[in-house]
């Protein structure tokens, strides 16, 4: 079947909700949708970097507004499904996009930096699909989806167990997903964005980290480390990445995978699992 989008969905009007908007990606998926005429929902932890993000959008109030939320809570991301209903009578673009990072051997991971990267990264899409998805079924108009993964969800690279293991989480469900909204007949429809490194906050992802989950892995130094060296060097700039994605949506397309060596190393990672052979390393394919 095709997807269901129109040809080129045309996203003037329409309106936008992004979490994570206060840096990196979320603030060029914010940049990328205002361009293109939509109206914007704009949520993070960060209320400072929200509003560098709407000042930078240049929108009138009556076209966007931003909203505290921390979407590994439920209450949190229904409150903001609230606040895109009530302003702009619904949402047609949903980026499930808000993430953290933890580095450092599996072994020594804490319990709490399992359950904060899960928590961000997890549950922070699935709570965004349950208090979206069901309104947006309901209205039967286009919408759209797009939960940023990670090549690291694609890919295993060591000392990122734990952040891997929530990508690999995101590209699960979201392959489910796009079964499910098949399956309903209606013009819904989601992406999966699997980038390699862009140039973003990341690698610091723990100022944001809960002070009721600050027991963190000892050994993140050297892993984090790598991931600013990478994310400093990413060939792809977090607005190009924003870019690709918007046309990957107009164009109705479920795996978004700006950086080309991102599919080789997963090609590689399945031919290894067809063919019996141990993992090989894709240290420099992720995040
Ligand atoms: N930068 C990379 O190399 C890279 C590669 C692949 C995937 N990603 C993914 O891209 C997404 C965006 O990250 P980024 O690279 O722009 O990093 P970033 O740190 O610049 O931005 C992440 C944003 O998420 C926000 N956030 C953190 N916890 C939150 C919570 N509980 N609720 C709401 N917002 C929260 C942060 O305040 C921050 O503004 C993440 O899901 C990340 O895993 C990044």
């Amino acid at each position: 079947m095709q997807h269901p989008m129109p040809p080129r969905w045309n996203l003037q009007g329409k309106t936008a909700v992004v979490t994570g908007a206060g840096s990196g990606l979320g603030r060029e998926f914010a940049l990328a949708c205002a361009a293109a005429g939509m109206r914007l929902v704009l949520a993070d932890v960060d209320e400072a970097g929200l509003a560098q993000t709407l000042a930078a959008c240049g929108l009138p109030a009556a076209e966007a507004v931003t909203q505290h939320c921390d979407v590994s809570r439920p209450e949190s991301v229904e409150h903001l499904a609230r606040t895109a209903q009530e302003r702009f009578g619904g949402t047609h673009l949903l980026f499930n996009n808000a993430g953290v990072l933890v580095a450092g051997p599996v072994w020594k991971a804490t319990a709490q930096d399992w359950s904060w990267v899960f928590g961000v990264n997890v549950m922070g899409v699935a709570n965004g699909i349950r208090s979206f998805v069901p309104a947006m079924l309901e209205r039967g108009e286009p919408a759209w989806v797009v939960n940023t993964a990670s090549a690291a969800g694609l890919v295993c690279p060591p000392d990122l167990a734990v952040y891997s293991a929530s990508k690999h989480a995101v590209v699960a469900l979201s392959e489910c997903l796009h079964h499910e909204l098949r399956a309903s007949g209606k013009p819904l429809g989601v992406s999966v964005l699997c980038p390699g490194f862009v140039a973003t906050g990341i690698a610091d992802a723990a100022r944001h980290r809960p002070a009721d989950a600050r027991d963190a892995n000892p050994d993140q130094d050297p892993g984090l480390e790598r991931v600013r060296e990478a994310t400093r060097a990413a060939p792809l700039s977090a607005a190009e990445v924003a870019r690709v994605t918007l046309e990957a949506v107009q164009e109705g397309r479920f795996y978004v995978l700006p950086h080309p060596p991102v599919r080789a190393a997963a090609e590689q990672r399945l031919q290894a699992i067809v063919g019996g052979a141990a993992p090989t390393s894709p240290r420099n394919a992720a995040p």
